[in-house]
């Protein structure tokens, strides 16, 4: 069965099935139209007590509980493939912060990784720093990406070129914004430089980067490697979030190796 992108977003979500809570003094309506309250509890953080009252009243995730998906994340993968069109039966993936699985299972299930529909059989070879759940036709490694060693661990496990390397890695949020937004983009020129390493001519990139996107000579890297190099907010991603993903399609060559 495939995974579907959701209404959610316009609150559309199915009904049934709910748990707790969207509530305080406004009563917010969830996206499966119920209203519920939040229990408070004495020794909760006003910050955590936010973070559930989103997390209950959001209809994405919702919506991946509906759909047997382990992330709401998972709705960002399905929606820039649904506009981008990089995963494909028979697709070799790499997934970089894989855990808890949302993003391998849509990969898996759009490469045919497990060769449940005919034509190409694809697999997916996906890393965190936490132990993640097995998703059936991945290989998942528990391992620090940022690790001297970790390259050699993936390009092992993947055993030839990658048709797409997606990397949704975030470091813990340190609450300082030019803090994080300086270790996402660690993160993602870490996961480029891994990417032409191991992309197939065509092949594709997929990471997340922050507001304004990849800038200056990231970019300018990036666009060297690649036909075509987008940036994209999927409609899943929150709007207050800094978040947004570069989409690089059709790999290609280093020009300064071309004699
Ligand atoms: C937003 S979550 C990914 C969600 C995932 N795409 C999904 O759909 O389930 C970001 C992940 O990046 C991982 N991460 C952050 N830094 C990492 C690193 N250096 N090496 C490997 N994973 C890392 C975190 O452990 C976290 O699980």
């Amino acid at each position: 069965m495939a995974r579907k992108s959701t209404s959610a977003k316009t609150g559309g979500g199915k009904s049934g099935g709910g748990t707790s809570a969207t509530g305080g003094s406004g009563g917010g309506k969830s996206g499966r139209g119920k209203t519920e309250r939040l229990r408070k509890s004495k020794g909760r953080k006003e910050s955590s007590t936010r973070w559930l009252k989103r997390q209950l009243s959001d209809p994405y995730v919702a919506e991946a509980r509906d759909q047997g998906l382990r992330s709401r994340a998972a709705f960002k993968l399905i929606e820039l493939d649904d506009k981008f069109h990089f995963l494909k039966p028979g697709g070799r993936v790499v997934d970089l912060g894989a855990c808890p699985g949302g993003w391998s299972m849509v990969a898996a299930e759009r490469v045919n990784a497990q060769g449940a529909n005919k034509g190409k059989q694809g697999y997916i070879v996906g890393m965190d720093l936490e132990e993640t759940d097995s998703v059936p036709g991945a290989v998942l490694i528990c391992h620090d990406f940022m690790a001297d060693d970790a390259p050699q661990l993936l390009k092992d496990a993947l055993d030839g070129p990658a048709d797409v390397v997606l990397s949704d890695m975030a470091a813990k949020s340190t609450g300082h914004a030019a803090t994080d937004h300086l270790r996402v983009i660690g993160l993602l020129e870490a996961a480029f430089d891994f990417a032409c390493e191991v992309l197939a001519p065509g092949g594709a990139f997929v990471g997340k980067a922050f507001k304004g996107g990849t800038e200056g000579e990231l970019l300018t890297r990036i666009k060297q490697r690649f036909k075509t190099v987008k940036h994209a907010k999927p409609p899943s991603s929150r709007k207050e979030s800094a978040e947004t993903y570069v989409v690089a399609i059709g790999f290609r060559k280093d020009p300064t190796q071309e004699k």
